[in-house]
């Protein structure tokens, strides 16, 4: 029996109530279909920051290349000054395990929770593909003449031609797999970005010869967040740069019904990867069991389909969809009609 270890980062705010109910779903999920995992929860987050002045401690990477998957809750502390805990944690934590790719499904489970008017499930159904260790987030740049009238702030898109082609690999190969019309969207500007988005264009262009089944597109990306709410049913698979994948995904998780319901992965293939629900700790929800749990168990599911545990991933999939449709009065915290406890229990109950 295959016995999986996954490293459990429960984090901030309301990221251990929702961790403990994809934790609930996981059980169930291994029992059914026969495998077992160990978890080994670690405290890195803004409480452990404020008490000891540490964000990820150095034998942490070290320690978290043993897993065979993390999953993660939310980092995000109030007290804490915005940009510690994101770079010192969760941007840190994506570059030094070289999770290369973050797989954003925009997935609408329910005409009601879309608040574009006349969109079924079947007209909100794609994934985004964001590259997540370039770009600007690489954090290049410098000030010139800080503080005074003249100054300068430079921020540099930094893009290899490996790190572009590994990610647009990864794009085409996904669509080949999963694409429900195999066609996959370049989300770039092409008209202004002449460096960063003509060396994507090229490589995309060179790697489509490769993949003559998938169909090819481009959008630029202010376009993309049109099409998002005018006809979300022309996308497929979209491949993006970091910026803008992180752009386009917060309209993603809206028209599928709010961050309550949106799962991310942070994925090496070769290596160690990351899920997570991708809205933040919600602090003001803390405590209060009201916060919609479902992200983090789609984020569970996903987990299991990157462990090659695609049967239990699809059933995870197909409960979070009946407890969407038939017991759920909002997606949002406090007005689900049940609390974060019950959610997790109605998606174990209606497991199949
Ligand atoms: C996300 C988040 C992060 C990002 C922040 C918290 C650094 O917004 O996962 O989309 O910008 O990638
Ligand atoms: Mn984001």
């Amino acid at each position: 029996m295959k016995n999986y270890k996954i490293a459990v980062i429960p984090g901030d705010g309301t990221g251990p109530e929702v961790v403990n109910e994809g934790l609930k779903v996981l059980a169930a999920a291994a029992q059914k279909n026969g495998f077992k995992y160990e978890t080994v929860s670690y405290d890195f987050g803004g409480a452990r920051y404020l008490k000891t002045g540490e964000t990820l401690p150095d034998t942490a990477i070290a320690e978290l290349r043993k897993f065979d998957t993390i999953f993660l809750g939310a980092i995000g502390h109030p007290d804490v000054k915005p940009g510690i805990l994101e770079q010192g944690i969760l941007l840190k934590l994506r570059f030094a395990l070289d999770q290369y790719i973050n797989l954003r499904p925009v997935k609408l489970y329910d005409d009601r929770f879309c608040p574009v008017k006349n969109k079924k499930p079947e007209d909100v159904n794609f994934t985004v593909v964001r590259e997540n260790s370039e770009g600007l987030y690489k954090g290049m740049g410098e000030f010139k003449d800080k503080g005074t009238p003249n100054e300068v702030a430079i921020q540099i898109s930094h893009n290899t031609y490996k790190g572009v082609e590994r990610c647009l690999r990864y794009a085409f190969e996904y669509t080949r797999k999963n694409g429900k019309q195999k066609k996959l969207t370049l989300c770039g500007k092409t008209n202004v970005l002449t460096f960063a988005w003509d060396l994507w264009q090229r490589t995309f262009d060179k790697l489509a010869k490769e993949y003559p089944d998938v169909k090819t597109d481009y959008a630029h990306v202010d376009a993309t967040t049109m099409w998002f709410v005018k006809n979300p049913e022309w996308f497929d698979v979209i491949v993006t740069d970091n910026m803008f994948g992180d752009i386009i995904t917060d309209l993603g998780a809206m028209i599928q019904g709010g961050m309550g319901i949106a799962a991310g992965g942070n994925i090496n293939p070769q290596g160690v990867s990351m899920f997570e629900p991708i809205g933040g700790s919600a602090p003001k929800y803390t405590g209060k069991n009201v916060i919609n749990p479902l992200a983090a168990i789609c984020a569970a599911g996903m987990l299991l389909e990157q462990l090659g545990e695609g049967k239990a991933a699809r059933q995870i999939e197909e409960s979070v969809k009946t407890v969407v449709r038939t017991k759920l009065k909002d997606l949002a915290a406090g007005k689900m009609g049940y609390s974060t406890t019950e959610v997790g229990d109605l998606v174990v109950k209606s497991l199949k």
